[in-house]
C-alpha cells in the first residue's frame, strides 16, 4: 500500500483545478471554479472546484472528493493508477513496497503511464512522433559537437567542462541549410503533415522548400517535467542576431509554462527547499557546474503565474535572481506582479539583484559558490522589494505622494492570495503613509463594508449588541442556557469589561442550581442575589431589554449565532495580538497559528 504521508505530500504538490481542468472546462466564479457536472447531465453548472479546500463538489448529484477521487470517478482509474498519474505530473516518485521493488520499477511505471496517455489521446500519435524527432535531432546535434572544434573551444572559453556539456545534453547545429534532411527521411513532406515543421525544427519557406531552423549554433535542449525534449535554445558562437534563437511555440512547447532545467533540478529543489530562478541558459549551466543545481530559467519570456505555480508546488521558497540594471529591475517587477495571485501564506518569494554588469554566470566564476550563496541569503523579501519599488515612484514627504502610494499598492494588494501576508503588507503601508490601518483596510476594501455605512459615513449605525450582552439576555430569558455555555470559550477572551463580568457571575449563579429548577430567572430571585453587586445596574438594564423582546424569537438560533460571533471576536483578538509582534519575533507555532486564524 502507498503510505498516507506520501498521499498527503502528493495532494499538497498538485492543484485540483489543474487536474479537473484537464477534463472539464472550468470557469472562475469568485474564489472557486464552476462547470457543468461531468458526472451527471445538466444544463446549468452545479459542479464546483475549490482551490482553497482542494476539493470538488456537485450540488446536483452530490459527488465530491479530492484530485485522486476525481481521477478514479472520472477516468475509472484504480487508486494506484490515479496516484501514479498524479505523481508523474507532480514530479514525485511513488514509494513502492519492498516486495515490489525492482531496479526498473520506476521507469516501467513511467512507461505505462505514458502508454495509457497515448491510448487516450487521439492526437497522441503526432505528439509522440514530435517527441521522437526532437530526441533524434538532439542526438544529431550532440554528435556534431564532437567534430566541431570551434564550438568546443567556444564552450571551453566560457568555462564549461566536457562533463557539464554532457550533463546538459549540449550540442551543435552546423552551418548549412538542410543538414537535418540527412537525418530524417520525411524532411520534405508538405507542411500539413510535416512533423519536423510542427516541432519547430524545420521551417518551410514561401517557395515551399524546407530548411533547418538552427544553423551554426550551440544547442541547448529544453526538457519538460517528464524529461521529454520539447524545444531547443540555440546560441550564436560569437556575435550575431538573435543571440539566442529558441524553438517556436509548438504543441509540445509552451514557453509561458516551461522552465529550463526544471526536470533535472526538481529533486534538489524539493530537498533544499528552495528554487532559484535566473535569466539565462548559461546561468543555469554554470551555476550547476559550481554546485548550485537548484536553478531554473525562464525561456526568454517574463515569469508567468504558471511558472510560479509550478515552482511553489515543489518548494516553499523561490529566489529570483536578476541583473542589477534597469532591465533586471523591470523583469523582477514583472515577476513580482505575476507572483501575487500564486502567493500562499507560508510561501516565500525573494529577490536578489546582482551588482551592475554581472550575471549569475560571471559572478560565480569570479567569486565562487560560497560568495554566491551568501548573496542568496541576503535576498530581499517580496514585501521589501514591493514597497521599495512603489515608494520610489512617489514622494512620501507629501500627502499627495502618500496617497499615490496607496493608489499604486491597491490593485496589487487585491491580488494577493495570502491573507496573512496581505495584512502584513497593509500594516507596512499604514506605517509608510501614516494612515491608520483600519482606515486603510476600508480604503482598500480589505474588509467587507456594508453599503449603508458607505453611503452615509456620518450617520453612525446603532452599535450591535455585544455577544456578552446577548448571552446575558438569553440566560435571563432562559437560565438553562447557562448550563450550555462553555466557560472556556468565555475565558478565551482577553479583554475585561462589565458585561463579561456580569455574564460570568450569572453563569456561576445559575449553575449552582440543579438543572430541573432552571426554568425561570425570576423564580430564582436573581435580582435579590445581585442587589449588592457592582453589576446590579447593568443587570437591571439588560433585564428590561429582555422584557421588550418580541414574541416568537428563535432563541436556539440566537444562541448558536452569538456563540459564532464570540468565536469570531476571539479569533480577531488573537490575530491582533499575534500581528502586533514583528513576524521575526513569532515562534513557529505562533506563525502556524496565525496562518490558521487568518484562513479560518
Ligand atoms: P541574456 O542576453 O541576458 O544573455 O539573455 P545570457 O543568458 O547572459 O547569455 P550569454 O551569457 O551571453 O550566453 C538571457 C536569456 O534571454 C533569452 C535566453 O533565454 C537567454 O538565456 N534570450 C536572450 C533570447 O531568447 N533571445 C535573445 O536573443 C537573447
Ligand atoms: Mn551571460
Amino acid at each position: 500500500m502507498i503510505a498516507q504521508s506520501f498521499i498527503q505530500e502528493l495532494l499538497s504538490r498538485i492543484d485540483i483545478t489543474d487536474v479537473v481542468g484537464r477534463y472539464v472546462p472550468l470557469k472562475k466564479v469568485g474564489g472557486n471554479f464552476s462547470a457543468c457536472c461531468p458526472f451527471h447531465d445538466e444544463k446549468t453548472p452545479s459542479f464546483t472546484v475549490s482551490p482553497a479546500k482542494q476539493f470538488y463538489h456537485c450540488f446536483g448529484c452530490g459527488r465530491h472528493g479530492n484530485a485522486i477521487n476525481f481521477l478514479i470517478e472520472h477516468n475509472g482509474m484504480s487508486f494506484i493508477d490515479a496516484v501514479e498519474n498524479l505523481a508523474v505530473y507532480a514530479g514525485l516518485q511513488v514509494p513502492v513496497r519492498p516486495a515490489a521493488m525492482t531496479s526498473s520499477h520506476v521507469s516501467e511505471s513511467h512507461l505505462s503511464a505514458a502508454k495509457k496517455e497515448g491510448e487516450q489521446d487521439k492526437a497522441g500519435g503526432s505528439m509522440h512522433r514530435m517527441v521522437e524527432s526532437m530526441s533524434i535531432a538532439a542526438r544529431y546535434y550532440r554528435r556534431q559537437l564532437k567534430n566541431a572544434n570551434h564550438a568546443i573551444d567556444y564552450l571551453k572559453k566560457r568555462g564549461l567542462t566536457g562533463e557539464t556539456a554532457v550533463r546538459f545534453g549540449i550540442g551543435y547545429a552546423p552551418p548549412g541549410w538542410q543538414n537535418l534532411a540527412a537525418v530524417f527521411s520525411d524532411y520534405s513532406l508538405n507542411q500539413a503533415e510535416n512533423v519536423l515543421v510542427k516541432a519547430g525544427l524545420v521551417v518551410s519557406g514561401d517557395d515551399g522548400k524546407h530548411y533547418d531552423r538552427f544553423r551554426n549554433r550551440i544547442m541547448f535542449p529544453i526538457l519538460d517535467q517528464k524529461s521529454r525534449i520539447i524545444g531547443f535554445g540555440g546560441r550564436v558562437l560569437e556575435s550575431g542576431e538573435p543571440k539566442y534563437l529558441n524553438s517556436p511555440e509548438t504543441p509540445l512547447f509552451t514557453k509561458g509554462r516551461e522552465l529550463y532545467n526544471l526536470f533535472a533540478a526538481s529533486k534538489v529543489i524539493r530537498k533544499s527547499g528552495r528554487a532559484l530562478v535566473v535569466e539565462g541558459y548559461m546561468d543555469v549551466i554554470v551555476l550547476a557546474q559550481h554546485g548550485i543545481d537548484y536553478a531554473v530559467a525562464t525561456l526568454g519570456t517574463a515569469t508567468t503565474p504558471f511558472h510560479i505555480q509550478k515552482l511553489l508546488r515543489q518548494t516553499d521558497e523561490i529566489i529570483f535572481c536578476f541583473d542589477g540594471d534597469n532591465a533586471g529591475r523591470k523583469a523582477a517587477w514583472r515577476a513580482l506582479e505575476n507572483s501575487l495571485t500564486q502567493l500562499r501564506d507560508g510561501k516565500k518569494i525573494n529577490f536578489l539583484f546582482l551588482p551592475e554588469n554581472e550575471d549569475p554566470d560571471s559572478y560565480i566564476r569570479k567569486f565562487g559558490k560560497e560568495s554566491f550563496e551568501a548573496l542568496l541569503e541576503r535576498a530581499q523579501p517580496l514585501s521589501e522589494f514591493f514597497y521599495g519599488e512603489l515608494s520610489a515612484r512617489v514622494n512620501l514627504q507629501t500627502s499627495e505622494g502618500r496617497a499615490g502610494l496607496v493608489q499604486h499598492a491597491k490593485p496589487l494588494l487585491a491580488q494577493i492570495g495570502a491573507p496573512v501576508l496581505a495584512l502584513v503588507l497593509i500594516k507596512r503601508l499604514s506605517q509608510l503613509t501614516a494612515i491608520n490601518q483600519n482606515e486603510l483596510e476600508e480604503i482598500l476594501q480589505f474588509k467587507r463594508k456594508s453599503s449603508l455605512s458607505l453611503s452615509s459615513p456620518k450617520m453612525k449605525r446603532p452599535q450591535p449588541t455585544t455577544p456578552y450582552r446577548k448571552l446575558i439576555q438569553l440566560i435571563l430569558h432562559n437560565p438553562a442556557y447557562a448550563g450550555k455555555l462553555d466557560k472556556n470559550v468565555l475565558a478565551g477572551c482577553d479583554e475585561q469589561n462589565d458585561e463579561k463580568t456580569l455574564l460570568l457571575a450569572l453563569v456561576d449563579f445559575f449553575n449552582s442550581f440543579p438543572p430541573e429548577v432552571l426554568k425561570d430567572a425570576a423564580s430564582l430571585s436573581v435580582k435579590a442575589y445581585f442587589c449588592d453587586s457592582p453589576c446590579y445596574e447593568l443587570l437591571e438594564k439588560i433585564e428590561e431589554e429582555v422584557n421588550i423582546w418580541e414574541e416568537g424569537m428563535d432563541i436556539e438560533a440566537e444562541f448558536v449565532g452569538v456563540l459564532l460571533r464570540l468565536q469570531e471576536m476571539q479569533r480577531k483578538q488573537r490575530m491582533a495580538v499575534l500581528q502586533s509582534k514583528p513576524l521575526s519575533m513569532l515562534t513557529v507555532e505562533e506563525k502556524r497559528e496565525l496562518q490558521q486564524l487568518a484562513m479560518s
